[in-house]
């Protein structure tokens, strides 16, 4: 086999970490290894979102400093292929060369299996007589998942690792364009799912977590022929001996279902961490978003999880500035956190973005809040979701908690791991290496990102 080498990019959710791990393995078995740089690549693969405007833009200017690597490559008579794969890929498909000609592929989120048939017409000049670029744009995520399951002879090994369980979204929120970059909710089967777990555990993995658009809306084929929930499928992913650790993301509350928070009940192995975004805290826009639930009932299921399981604390998202959005509808978000905090359903972290309109969805021809203040209100949230983080890390200061190892610091000595609520934990120790490990560790100190600690002996 001839060896070659790849770079791949990746911008995004988690979902596109695990699609570019699926494309570089599926690329390993045709002699890929991924390099660093682009300038040594035979192939140049950008793993786009389209989530957010910026990020779509984002995309077109890294294209066109690739195009200046792939011109020299190929000046020297060497291989540059140009790939825009994922959502960015889904959703301008063809358009895309109306603005980078030069782009070879255009990948849809559930048609990388179709590279390798597509790489070999592009070799032999089929697909230049007719179009510039080979194009897969189809929504079949069931051969996707069938085809690629294959790890790359190159993988290095880790400590944990994603699982996509389910794809797309049936939702519609009025803001997001994933309903359309991803296609309709589909569930893989129980049974791929363990396998593909035991792969990763066989390899290294200790921490898993599942992904999904809508990961709790999770109802795949079972291990004896009827529906499973995400509840049931974590039961039995808790049964494998050498899975210390189990998350999964992204959850939507309405989701939320009585097995599930059996599972944080009962589950030791089901981490004390839930992201749940709520988007706002204001009743009138959450239903303008057409979220199908209000505040109330989300601090509801809040109460129901803690209840069963105390010791979980919580991140989410959230929108400022959607469309209609006054000073009291954003007030409404800010005292939703305090809320929370008061009733100790923890809010440790969370992400906040400006509403920006994406071409296709409801909200986007109504987009009225001036842009300063979108910023204005980005600014005071995260400023609040600040405060929150820091106290929930003060809480962590000098209680023990198990640790998984991941990697080396930065520092000599210094190994880095997370605690069961994802916070990044430093130690130091003279251990050959802690990678792989579960550590009790003391936190004995707080950084703006992360704990230090010392290590039990
Ligand atoms: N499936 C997940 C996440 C989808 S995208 C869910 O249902 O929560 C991740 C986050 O991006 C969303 O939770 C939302 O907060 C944000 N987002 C999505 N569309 C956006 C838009 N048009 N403008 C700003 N933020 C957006
Ligand atoms: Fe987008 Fe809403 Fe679906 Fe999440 S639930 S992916 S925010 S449409
Ligand atoms: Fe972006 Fe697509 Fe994920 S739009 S957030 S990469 S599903």
């Amino acid at each position: 086999m001839q060896q070659k080498q790849v770079y791949i990019k990746t911008y995004g959710c988690q979902m596109n970490v695990y699609d570019s791990e699926k494309m570089t393995d599926l690329l390993g078995t045709l002699g890929y290894r991924v390099c660093e740089h682009p300038s040594e690549a035979d192939m140049m693969i950008l793993n786009t979102c389209h989530i957010r405007e910026k990020a779509t833009e984002k995309v077109y200017s890294e294209l066109g400093r690739l195009r200046i690597v792939q011109q020299a490559r190929r000046n020297r008579g060497l291989e540059a292929f140009l790939v825009v794969a994922g959502c960015v890929a889904q959703a301008e498909g063809e358009v895309i060369l109306k603005r980078a000609p030069y782009v070879d592929f255009i990948l849809g989120p559930q048609s990388y299996q179709a590279l390798p048939e597509l790489l070999e017409k592009k070799r032999s000049n089929q697909i230049l007589s007719r179009s510039p670029a080979g194009v897969a744009l189809e929504f079949d995520a069931e051969d996707k998942f069938e085809k690629l399951t294959t790890i790359s002879p190159f993988q290095e090994s880790r400590v944990s690792a994603f699982l996509s369980i389910q794809e797309g979204c049936d939702k519609f929120c009025t803001f997001c364009c994933v309903p359309f970059t991803r296609g309709a909710e589909f569930s893989r089967s129980a049974q791929s799912i363990i396998e593909e777990a035991h792969t990763l555990v066989n390899a290294g993995v200790r921490d898993i977590t599942l992904l999904g658009q809508n990961v709790n809306a999770y109802h795949g084929l079972g291990l004896k022929g009827k529906e499973w929930s995400l509840g049931h499928l974590l039961q039995a992913l808790s049964d494998i001996p050498d899975l210390w650790r189990l998350r999964y993301t992204t959850s939507h509350p309405i989701n939320v279902d009585n097995a599930l928070i059996a599972a944080h009940r009962d589950l030791p192995k089901v981490m004390p961490f839930l992201h749940l975004p709520v988007q706002s805290g204001s009743d009138r826009i959450l239903k303008a978003m057409n979220r199908h639930h209000n505040r109330a009932y989300y601090l509801k299921t809040l109460a129901s999880l803690i209840e069963a399981q105390p010791n979980l604390a919580f991140s989410s998202d959230f929108i400022v500035g959607f469309p209609g959005e006054t000073d009291s509808d954003f007030e409404d978000t800010l005292s939703l956190i305090a809320e929370m905090n008061q009733m100790g359903a923890y809010l440790a972290q969370a992400f906040s973005f400006s509403y920006s309109p994406r071409p296709g969805t409801v909200a986007a021809p109504n987009d009225n809040v001036p842009p300063v203040i979108k910023a204005e209100r980005l600014q005071r949230l995260q400023e609040v979701i600040q405060v929150s983080q820091q106290q929930f890390n003060q809480r962590s200061l000098h209680a023990k908690m198990p640790v998984l190892f991941e990697k080396a610091g930065r520092h000599m000595h210094q190994w880095i791991g997370r605690t069961p609520h994802m916070q990044s934990v430093h130690v130091y120790s003279d251990a050959e290496s802690l990678v792989g490990q579960m550590r009790c560790v003391t936190i004995d100190g707080l950084g703006p990102n992360s704990l230090s600690g010392t290590l039990e002996t």
